[in-house]
């Protein structure tokens, strides 16, 4: 479903801030799957979601959906394709204007037309019908500004309009972490329940090991720009916050040591 091979990206280059943030990736995601990328700060998991977002051209490889090469598309056109959250529930709407205008405008995503803001009085059923499946009471305030909801409502909004139009593929960067646990519990759960109705293949860039652990199907770590772990389906269900943690541990540990010797030891792993 979604193919990435020898994905690089390297930014500032030739120059003495030059950052190899993807260094030859390759990943698969079944259709239907829901995979986690987990890693340390700077690791390259924003990039690899951006590069699949098109938010800046790479400098080699290819990014494959559904058998097309969206590599080279602008990233207007992957947004027919690809649905987005990111980290600040202040990032994917309007605040200043109302739950039904900001959802009318998700409605009409990757199409061409203008900026109207009326809603009809069959599309507001619609948009009534939907948000009170996110169970937040929000189906009675669609006039309300969105700026008046919490963290958690706005990312719930979001996530709603980021899959309106089923996306072949759902992105999300670390979309719970600037929530509050409850509200992040919330979200988190909602986004379970909504990639498993649509059945969305979905990544999901996330620092908490509990919630890789808990929603996904395919874990993916990454560390300098690039994965160097993966638990895929076959082995996923029997993997513990634990694991994660020592596969992490045994990075750090590596890189204390002389090269080498952290050869040696990864063959051994191997
Ligand atoms: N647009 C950009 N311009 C220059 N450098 C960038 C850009 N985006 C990312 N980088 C650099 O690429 C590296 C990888 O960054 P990235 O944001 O992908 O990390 P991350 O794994 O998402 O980290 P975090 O967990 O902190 O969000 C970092 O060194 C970062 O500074
Ligand atoms: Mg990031």
């Amino acid at each position: 479903m979604l193919k990435i091979r020898n994905l690089c990206k390297t930014f500032f280059a030739g120059t003495p801030n030059q950052v190899n943030a993807l260094r030859d990736i390759d990943l698969d995601i079944e259709e239907g799957c829901f995979a986690a990328i987990i890693g340390t700060n700077g690791s390259g998991k924003s990039t690899l979601l951006n590069a699949v977002a098109g938010a800046f051209q790479v400098d080699e490889g290819v990014i494959e959906l559904d058998g097309v090469d969206i590599a080279r598309q602008p990233e207007y056109q992957r947004a027919r394709q690809v649905g987005r959250v990111f980290q600040n529930p202040f990032a994917g709407t309007a605040a200043g204007m109302s739950i039904a205008e900001n959802i009318a405008l998700a409605m009409r995503r990757g199409r061409r037309q203008g900026l109207r803001r009326a809603v009809g009085s069959k599309v507001r059923e619609e948009i009534q019908s939907r948000v009170r499946t996110l169970d937040m009471g929000l189906e009675d305030r669609l006039d309300n500004a969105i700026g008046t909801l919490s963290g958690g409502q706005r990312q719930a909004l979001t996530l709603l309009m980021a899959t309106w139009r089923r996306p072949k593929l759902l992105l999300l960067d670390e979309h719970t972490a600037a929530l509050d646990p409850k509200s992040a519990g919330q979200v988190a759960a909602l986004t379970k329940e909504i990639i498993q109705r649509e059945n969305l293949t979905a990544l999901m860039v996330t620092h908490s090991m509990e919630q890789a652990v808990q929603l996904s199907d395919h874990i993916v770590m990454m560390h300098k720009g690039q994965i160097i772990e993966q638990y895929g389906a076959e082995c996923k269900a029997s993997v513990r916050v634990a694991d994660l943690l020592n596969a992490f541990d045994r990075v750090r540990r590596r890189e204390l040591l002389d090269p080498d010797v952290a050869d040696l030891l990864a063959r051994q792993y191997a």
